[in-house]
């Protein structure tokens, strides 16, 4: 996972976590981009999973990680756009199964649902969770 790059976003209700998971990813090496928001300000989610999703499509980042209070609005958002497989998760048995069988680009985490260690555990495992291919690919093309 020391290959990837990640470009992570929050809005204000995801901020703090969005700054925990920038400090992982340092901690292990792993180079990221950060789209914002870049304050605890109130500001707007779909923006944010726009910039991120963008960043995905170009090839500038290979996965994202994006934050909110719930995680909710920043899946439906990222989810809207082609290309994407967002993937809400709060627990490490789906971070892990998303990866292996929907090649999930996007982990979505909600700041308001989850304790900060299980959120950074998630982020770990589905960093480094590999997609399973095989029958699952014939469904992710299905998807598309
Ligand atoms: C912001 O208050 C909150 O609505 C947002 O962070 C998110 O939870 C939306 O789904």
């Amino acid at each position: 996972m020391e290959n990837l790059k990640v470009v992570v976003g929050s809005d204000h209700g995801g901020f703090e976590y969005k700054e925990a998971v920038i400090n992982f990813l340092k901690s292990k090496n792993i180079s990221y981009i950060d789209v914002g928001t870049y304050s605890k300000a109130s500001c707007d989610y779909p923006v944010i999973a726009k910039k991120a999703a963008e960043k995905i499509l170009s090839g500038e980042a290979d996965r994202g990680i994006l934050i909110c209070g719930t995680g909710i609005g920043m899946s439906i958002a990222a989810n809207k756009i082609k290309g994407i497989r967002a993937a809400l998760c709060h627990d490490t048995f789906s971070a892990r199964a998303t990866r292996a069988h929907n090649n999930s680009n996007i982990l979505c985490l909600g700041q308001r649902v989850i304790g900060e260690y299980l959120a950074l555990d998630i982020v770990d495992m589905w960093l480094k969770s590999e997609f399973e291919g095989g029958r699952h690919q014939r469904r992710v093309d299905m998807l598309e």
